[in-house]
């Protein structure tokens, strides 16, 4: 949601960092700006829109020269997008900008005393007034040879600490309530960045003779792999040749801790595909492979991981899992449930986490709580967890981003290690998450009660994935041509029974996301509680439908659709030719055991929402209104 770059060094700035905004963009694509510091000014061009049709064009004509500057892209909270709403923002001497993810929730106590004092607002943003906070406070402590570009970069640093444009941030986030990760230039230090946080996620990209500013790895990696994951409360200090951080509230600079990243810049390009999301899609064999290496150990036909920092006895202690996330994180959650209760015999709740961070729900003593996160960064899981700890708790993490916040925070978890997701619409991070849940369900059942043989038939079933999601894959432009013949509709419905209702409400939220076609996902047997209401012969209904146990009540819930003239696809199981003059369309899957066939499903369902969305003329990558990674609440 939103995202900052910062460069600071020898090379031209304007370049690194529309490049690095452009691999951002994926957070956040309102609008987009540069500041840029030239001849002790700063130059800030900033556009409403997506970069390559505002910012980028604005830059060709009318470009920045300069070594030093901040950019953004935008997700709106406060104010509509428009250029004068966008970052960079300024403060009143024009001397200082600021790019700012999160939400300053005082913004307008702030802004009433500072435009007591004279100031005056040119947008309606709440980094705009944390801008002149920071230039309100720099004015205050600003040091006789720093004024009118008299010091040189790097000087300040090496006579004062902290430096003063630092220590100016810091008196202006100590009046701050909300959350924040910011980029802060002052034209009086042609060589220096600042870089806090608080909520937001920031990272410092350390590189020779040149240091970077981030929100995400994404925007840096292909200039350095080398970075330091800034907590809550710091605050950084960047100059081509060092960095210093210092906690907010004290003067003495931290030790800085540099990791390496995981992956490099290319892995996050799009290659020959037309779109993110595509390309997403089809590295789901390869990336349920990763989720899966090395995790598997036959001879006790259960899994095992490095890093749940939980012994056995631990493990088999626990007696209630609950699982807080968001989004298609919620839904992978959901399939976990049906797996710990059905191979473990463990009673599971799923939590939306923005109602669980304030519910106050009563949490048993040996209850494991598990945040589900590709990105690690979504400000309700984070909370979540928080909360979780305040109270005792163990929480683990399965996530995708290493080295984000919610993998640092928690107690232990698992990786994904399904490489960068771009893609606004979550795809593989979905399989390889239900695929960790999967391994970990077993390793608890099999601690408990689940038999060997029925262990070693999941590993089975698990080991296959790879080569059938390859197969299913083959299908795409069959796939295809079945979406086109739904991309007119207006309304769509996803059913499903047990593992595979998760999978629906996967399915529709895929189709809403990217096409914004209306789209539901319910239980097989609830949709007529009401919902079929809607069925007509416009309205198409995607039912899931595999050869298992429930089929034929899957089966009486289809008839239904049917007998009142709703169009069916239906995701059914290789060799059920039955189907075939039961329903419109069918897309065959090859067999699995009944857990794992959502695994599968939901490669069919990821297609169609695709296929049909760019049929629309859709944005696949970059819906309207969303974003990849929500760190507001
Ligand atoms: C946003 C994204 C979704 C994602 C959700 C949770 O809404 O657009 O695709 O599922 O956040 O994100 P997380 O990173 O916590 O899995």
């Amino acid at each position: 949601m939103c995202g900052i770059v910062g460069y600071v060094g020898k090379q031209k700035a304007a370049p690194i960092l529309v490049d690095g905004l452009r691999r951002l963009e994926y957070r956040g694509y309102d609008s987009a700006g540069v500041a840029i510091i030239r001849d002790q000014a700063i130059l800030t061009r900033k556009k409403k829109g997506k970069i390559d049709e505002g910012l980028a064009r604005l830059l060709a004509t009318d470009g920045v020269e300069g070594t030093i500057g901040i950019g953004h892209t935008r997700w709106a909270t406060h104010g509509p997008p428009s250029d004068e709403n966008s970052h960079p923002h300024l403060d009143q001497s024009g001397h200082v900008a600021v790019v700012h993810n999160g939400v300053i929730e005082n913004y307008e106590r702030l802004k009433e005393r500072l435009v007591q004092k004279g100031h005056i607002f040119k947008s309606s943003t709440d980094t705009e007034v944390l801008a002149h906070l920071i230039g309100d406070h720099y004015e205050r402590i600003k040091l006789p040879g720093a004024v009118d570009g008299q010091a040189g970069p790097g000087k300040e640093l090496d006579s004062v600490l902290p430096h003063p444009l630092a220590q100016a941030v810091m008196n202006a986030l100590k009046e701050v309530i909300g959350a924040y990760g910011i980029g802060v230039i002052c034209a009086d230090f042609p060589g220096v960045i600042i870089g806090a946080r608080r909520g937001s996620p920031l990272i410092v990209g350390v590189g020779e003779g040149e240091n970077f500013l981030a929100s995400d790895a994404n925007a840096i990696a292909s200039h350095t792999r080398q970075v330091v994951y800034l907590n809550d409360y710091d605050v950084a200090t960047l100059t081509p040749d060092k960095l210093s951080v210092t906690r907010l509230g004290s003067d003495k600079p931290n030790n800085v801790q540099i990791s390496q990243l995981e992956y490099s810049g290319a892995d996050a390009e799009r290659g020959a595909y037309p779109h993110f999301m595509l390309k997403e899609i089809f590295e789901q064999p390869r990336t349920v492979e990763n989720a899966l290496r090395g995790r598997i150990e036959h001879d006790q036909a259960t899994a095992k991981f490095g890093g749940l920092n939980m012994t056995m006895a631990e493990l088999r202690a626990v007696d209630h899992i609950v699982i807080p996330a968001c989004g298609t994180s919620w839904h992978a959650a959901l399939i976990g449930e049906y797996l710990f209760e059905e191979f473990a015999h463990i009673p599971t709740e799923v939590e939306y986490a923005s109602e669980f961070r304030y519910r106050n729900a009563p949490i048993e003593k040996h209850t494991l709580v598990m945040v589900i996160t590709q990105s690690g960064e979504t400000a309700d899981t984070l909370a979540s967890l928080r909360e979780a700890k305040r109270k005792g708790h163990k929480v683990l993490a399965i996530c995708n981003v290493v080295g984000s916040t919610i993998a640092r925070e928690a107690d232990g978890g698992i990786y994904l290690h399904a490489g960068p997701e771009i893609g606004v619409a979550s795809t593989k991070a979905f399989t390889s998450q239900v695929t960790v849940l999967t391994l970990l369900a077993l390793l608890m059942g099999r601690i408990r009660m689940l038999a060997a043989n029925r262990g070693m038939q999941v590993i089975h079933a698990l080991e296959a994935l790879p080569q059938q999601l390859d197969s299913i894959l083959t299908q795409n432009e069959a796939i295809k041509r079945i979406a086109l013949k739904y991309a007119a509709a207006e309304d769509f419905f996803f059913l499903g029974r047990q593992y595979n209702f998760p999978a629906a409400l996967e399915g529709a939220l895929k189709l809403k996301e990217i096409s914004y076609i209306h789209a539901e996902g319910y239980p097989a047997a609830e949709m007529k509680h009401g919902p079929i209401a809607m069925i007509d012969e416009k309205t198409p209904t995607v039912v899931v439908i595999p050869s298992d146990s429930i089929y034929e009540k899957t089966f009486s819930n289809l008839q239904e659709i049917k007998a009142r003239k709703g169009p069916i696809i239906a995701i059914a199981t290789e060799g059920n030719e039955r189907i075939l003059k039961e329903v419109n369309d069918v897309i065959f899957v090859p067999e699995t055991l009944e857990p794992l066939f959502p695994l599968l499903a939901v490669l069919p369902l990821q297609l169609l929402a695709y296929h049909i969305a760019v049929a629309r003329g859709c944005d696949v990558d970059k819906p309207r209104n969303l974003a990849k990674s929500v760190t507001v609440e």
